[in-house]
């Protein structure tokens, strides 16, 4: 079993073009895929953008900033996957999406046993993905993995790894092994929801909306207190907006239902601004307002 070559990055949004973006950077292939060619467009704008800066800021040459360009190609073709040596899902958090990823991803990588099947889901099961792609292919969720990386992820330095039931051994460490690489530093977690980092990021972001629901503060000073008092580089209702309102509504649902705890339902404030299609940076408009 080589050294990984090249990987294939489902979904080009936020979180697979900074995944396709830091394997070039480390010297290892990307496939960035997605269904949609305006997101692989806007992908290699991005990519060309903050490459080109990090140029500018002589934290690369020009030559090293093209051949990581040259290492990632963009395709909305699901069979140029098959060129990759390991897959990392970084699609939509819906369940029956991911299912069906998985199991034909599993059945396109059937002889190829050392191909792993990761998965950048922040709230989603890896065990049931895992029993998804055994459905596509029998065995094959001993190589599912949570590969859990931060936005922005050039920026944070994060890779939660997640084992699911099946998951083997061997895959976790050549995940960590992976993560490290691509120069983050991974940090294990089990599945159960929420893993780590939500299952205490998120009820503290539901914290401060009832904080703002209750009156204790207004938005500027819940953050401000948080920022100046705590050294968070981001207060949470900021942090919110930038993870997007309907995402943390979302995972709070999933830690309610895992954790089968009522204490984890989302604030009624932080369900009021989603109604209302204020969804944050997104959006253009969530807890706080920004400028096109
Ligand atoms: N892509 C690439 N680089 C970016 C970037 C992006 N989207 N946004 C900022 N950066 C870079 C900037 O280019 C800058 O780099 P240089 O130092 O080379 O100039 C650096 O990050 C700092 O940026 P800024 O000076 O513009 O702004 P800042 O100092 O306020 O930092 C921040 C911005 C890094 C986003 C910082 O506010 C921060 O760390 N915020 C917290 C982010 C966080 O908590 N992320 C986790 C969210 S939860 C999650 O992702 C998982 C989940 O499951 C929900």
């Amino acid at each position: 079993m080589g050294e990984v070559q090249t990987i294939g990055v489902v979904g080009s949004g936020q979180m697979g073009g900074g995944i396709a973006q830091i394997a070039a950077t480390s010297g290892i292939g990307a496939i960035a895929f997605d269904v949609h060619q305006t997101s692989l467009d806007k992908c290699r704008k991005l990519h060309e953008k903050l490459m080109g800066r990090a140029v500018e800021k002589e934290r690369m040459t020009r030559d090293e900033a093209d051949a990581a360009l040259g290492r990632i190609t963009y395709t909305a073709n699901f069979d140029d996957l098959a060129g990759a040596d390991w897959i990392i899902e970084a699609a939509v958090e819906d369940m029956k999406l991911k299912g069906e990823l998985f199991a034909q991803l599993a059945g396109m990588f059937d002889k190829r046993e050392d191909v792993v099947l990761a998965t950048n889901t922040s709230s989603i099961s890896i065990t049931e993905i895992a029993t998804a792609a055994d459905k596509g292919a029998a065995g094959a969720g001993s190589r599912v993995v949570g590969m859990h990386f931060f936005n922005p992820v050039p920026v944070m330095k994060l890779v939660e790894v997640i084992r699911g039931l099946q998951t083997s051994d061997d895959v976790v460490n050549r995940t960590v092994a992976l993560a490290e690489r691509m120069g983050k530093v991974p940090l294990r977690a089990n599945d159960r929801a929420g893993f780590v980092s939500n299952r205490v990021l998120m009820p503290m972001i539901n914290e401060a909306f009832y904080a703002w629901m209750e009156g204790v503060a207004e938005p500027e000073a819940i953050d401000g207190i948080m920022k100046l008092g705590c050294a968070h580089p981001m207060g949470p209702l900021r942090l919110a907006d930038f993870i997007g309102l309907d995402t943390c509504v979302h995972i709070m649902d999933v830690l309610a239902e895992g954790l089968n705890n009522e204490r984890y339902r989302a604030c009624p404030k932080l369900k009021q601004l989603v109604m209302a299609g204020r969804l944050g940076d997104k959006s253009g408009h969530g807890v706080f307002e920004y400028g096109k």
